[in-house]
């Protein structure tokens, strides 16, 4: 089967879900394509639904993990400069607060070791990471890293020959499962009894306020709030010990949890209040989110198309996963923006799933100055701004899309 629809929740079990955001049918975002597989392509189904018992936002079309990436998944997050950044003061973080020297950390989807990098000198580590050229760009580090996916039978065979770990860390994979029960479960067989569980995902109030709707993709099957989240750690006697938000990939949480033991941080109301203030633990929050979503598309696409009539040249910046999203909703073509530039070598020569643009290495942009180039790596914004202040002062305006369509 390479496709399932679900009709339960993945926290609560319950049934009231409802469609808050449908995007129509999008090739899965990481299928970069070359021009003799177009025939080829799939599309699934992009719906958003909201849980009306626990309030969990998430997707009930699960795409088999075999038709979501083809070939070798070659992200490394430590090519992206910001991140390695982010990492390295989310591991200070821990330090100070949750470890002790000889302790061990346990990564879930450890890449290429952008987080643990930063524990070899004083703590034992090690990294769980599926992708077998990620994981092996971790090891050449020597960061220990197993192959596969967490599992609790994993987790125990963890314990037998590493022991306990002190923290057990999972970034931008935990909105990616959809069996959560499993993974909570092999947390805490994994966990000591003082451990804590900590990771970060996208954080819904950043989505619904910002209306990110292209972090909407098929990979991230939970758009996660406090909440929900409150209850899934309640049902294997653990709780959400404290939260903070971060300010990655367009905006995302931290969330701590434990064993129980009523250690609670104010932060963690805190949140609680800001959500429910947001009017996120209600459906009626979500009544003109299609609307307020496809006002963004229309803003985008009117300009672009605008440009075009003009003659002007418009290309794109970056292709991220969520990059394919925009593009698709908006159902741009190469004959709207040229190409699109990647600094991932494997992107480069192969087209965008479903709009079939160009990937070309950002090298063009040191001869050719487009008009305009829409910002698809937008939560790189300032960064990139910064980067390419030579190709703006030869006339390159950038469009960037979210939060506001601005040209800057
Ligand atoms: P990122 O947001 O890190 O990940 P995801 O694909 O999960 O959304 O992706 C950023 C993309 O943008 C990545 O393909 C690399 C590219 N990029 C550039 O081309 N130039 C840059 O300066 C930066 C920061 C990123
Ligand atoms: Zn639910």
């Amino acid at each position: 089967m390479s496709h399932v629809h679900k009709n339960s929740c993945r926290v609560c079990k319950g049934m009231d879900l409802t469609r808050i955001l449908s995007l129509g049918e999008h090739p899965p975002v990481d299928n970069f394509i070359d021009v003799e597989h177009i025939n080829d392509e799939k599309r699934y189904p992009l719906d958003v639904y909201f849980c009306g018992t626990c309030n969990l936002v998430q997707l009930l079309d699960v795409v088999a993990e075999e038709k979501l990436f083809h070939g070798d998944y070659a992200y490394f997050s430590s090519a992206s400069k910001p991140l390695v950044d982010h990492f390295r003061s989310y591991a200070d973080d821990l330090q100070k607060e949750n470890l002790t020297e000889g302790d061990l950390v346990v990564d879930i989807g450890s890449n290429d070791g952008i987080l643990l990098q930063n524990f070899l000198e004083k703590y034992h580590v090690l990294g769980i990471e599926p992708s077998g050229n990620v994981a092996e760009a971790a090891r050449k580090k020597g960061i220990e890293t197993t192959d596969g996916f967490f599992t609790v039978e994993m987790a125990k065979k963890i314990v037998e020959t590493h022991g306990k770990a002190k923290v057990v860390s999972a970034n931008n994979v935990f909105a990616h499962i959809d069996n959560l029960d499993e993974i909570v479960r092999g947390v805490q067989e994994l966990l000591t009894d003082d451990g804590v569980f900590v990771s970060e995902s996208h954080y819904l109030l950043d989505l619904v306020e910002k209306l990110e709707f292209d972090t909407v993709y098929h990979e991230h099957l939970c758009y996660y709030s406090v909440k929900p989240l409150q209850r899934l750690f309640e049902r294997f006697d653990m709780e959400v010990s404290d939260v903070r938000r971060v300010d990655v990939h367009g905006g995302s949480i931290r969330v701590y949890a434990r064993k129980k033991s009523g250690a609670v941080a104010l932060s963690v109301q805190e949140l609680l209040t800001l959500e429910a203030n947001a009017g996120l633990h209600t459906l009626e929050r979500f009544d003109s989110f299609q609307k307020d979503v496809e006002a963004v598309r229309d803003t985008l696409v009117t300009l672009v198309r605008r440009f075009r009539a003009e003659g002007k040249v418009v290309t794109a910046y970056g292709a991220p996963a969520k990059g394919n999203t925009l593009l698709n909703f908006c159902e741009f073509t190469a004959d709207d923006l040229k190409y699109v530039t990647d600094t991932t070598s494997y992107k480069i020569g192969l087209l965008t799933p479903g709009s079939h643009i160009p990937v070309v290495s950002p090298d063009i942009l040191r001869t050719e100055t487009p008009d305009y180039i829409l910002l698809l790596a937008w939560n790189y914004r300032d960064f990139i701004l910064e980067k390419e202040k030579e190709l703006r002062e030869r006339g390159a305006q950038f469009i960037i899309p979210i939060p506001n369509v601005e040209i800057v």
